[in-house]
């Protein structure tokens, strides 16, 4: 169903909206999670979202940003990265041939301070301006900001980018002040490989995002691995579930169910039983000591004991 639509793009009518839009892409969210999505789009707060690997994090943004028709904008986060990569940048090469060329064309030799000052200006102009995607996502309309992974992203980070979000607006000293006429929405997410600060947090609706239960998982296969068996959809979901319970290194996310399932279909079977499910368990879990667990324990596959 499409959502109705304003000057300033698509509005959420409530959280049944949400969750009749996001499934429309293909994501299918829990009533929780389609709630505080529309907080945050009424409420214009960015979101932060936080849970396992592999639980839908990311593609909660690219399913916005396909409701909203936008592309979406991602900041991919990671040690060291700076205010250069997020804002903006100086495409310092241009501006050397740029200079180069200024320089070729003049033939007389004495140039004015008003004419060197023209030519400073130049470089210090839109053209040789390279927006990052924070700068390019306050100034496209109705954008969708993904800022993934920020826990991998140092404090000074954070800070910087609590200042952004405070106002959406941020100040290039060369070209002033760019103000979003509409803020975009933004989705943070983190592993939690270390605490977000308060501040921040402050900031952004915060939303745990659970694996999906059983039910769901179901859907999620069903959705999109279109012609899958029902029955080896069911078995995989309820395998996924069962190896979340069982105290492993590295759980299946979402991600990891649907290469399972896709592996199991790949070898041609439809029910996922020991056999099946020890040959392609790789496609499950990713670390030696959980592989031994589940051989340990094949009922972790079939559920019968
Ligand atoms: N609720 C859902 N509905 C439909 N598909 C989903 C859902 N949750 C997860 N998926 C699918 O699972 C896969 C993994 O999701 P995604 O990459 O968004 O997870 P993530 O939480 O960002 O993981 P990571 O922490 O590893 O970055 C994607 O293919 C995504 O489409
Ligand atoms: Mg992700």
């Amino acid at each position: 169903m499409t959502e109705p639509m304003t000057d300033t793009g698509v509005a959420f009518e409530s959280p049944d909206a949400v969750e009749r839009a996001l499934s429309g892409t293909g994501y299918l969210p829990d009533p929780a999670l389609a709630t505080a999505v529309f907080l945050a789009a009424r409420l214009q707060r960015p979101l932060l979202l936080e849970g396992e690997a592999g639980v839908g994090k990311t593609s909660l943004a690219e399913a916005l940003a396909q409701i909203k028709g936008s592309t979406l904008i991602r900041l991919q986060c990671y040690e060291g990265i700076d205010a250069s990569q997020a804002l903006y940048d100086w495409d310092f090469p241009r501006q050397v041939l740029h200079l180069r060329a200024v320089q070729a064309l003049r033939t007389d030799t004495d140039t004015t301070p008003e004419e060197v000052a023209a030519v400073e200006d130049e470089l210090y102009s839109e053209r040789f301006l390279l927006a990052r995607p924070v700068l390019a996502a306050l100034r496209t309309p109705d954008a969708v900001l993904l800022i993934d992974e920020i826990d991998r992203a140092d404090d000074e980070f954070e800070a910087f980018l609590l200042e952004v979000l405070a106002d959406y607006a941020v100040t290039i000293p060369e070209l002033g002040r760019v103000v979003a006429q509409q803020p975009p929405m933004v989705v943070i997410t983190s592993n939690r490989t270390r605490e977000v600060h308060d501040a921040l947090k402050r900031r952004c609706l915060y939303h745990w995002l659970e694996h999906p239960t059983l039910v769901r998982e179901v859907q999620i296969l069903r959705r999109r691995l279109p012609g899958i068996d029902e029955q080896l959809a069911a078995d995989v979901a309820g395998a996924s579930a069962r190896l979340r319970g069982a105290a492993l290194l590295k759980p299946p996310g979402v991600a990891e169910s649907l290469d399972w399932a896709r592996a199991l279909t790949a070898i041609g079977v439809t029910r996922l039983d020991e056999r099946s499910g020890l040959a392609t368990i790789g496609a499950a879990l990713k670390y030696r000591e959980d592989i031994e667990v589940v051989r340990a324990s094949g009922a972790l596959l079939t559920g019968s004991a």
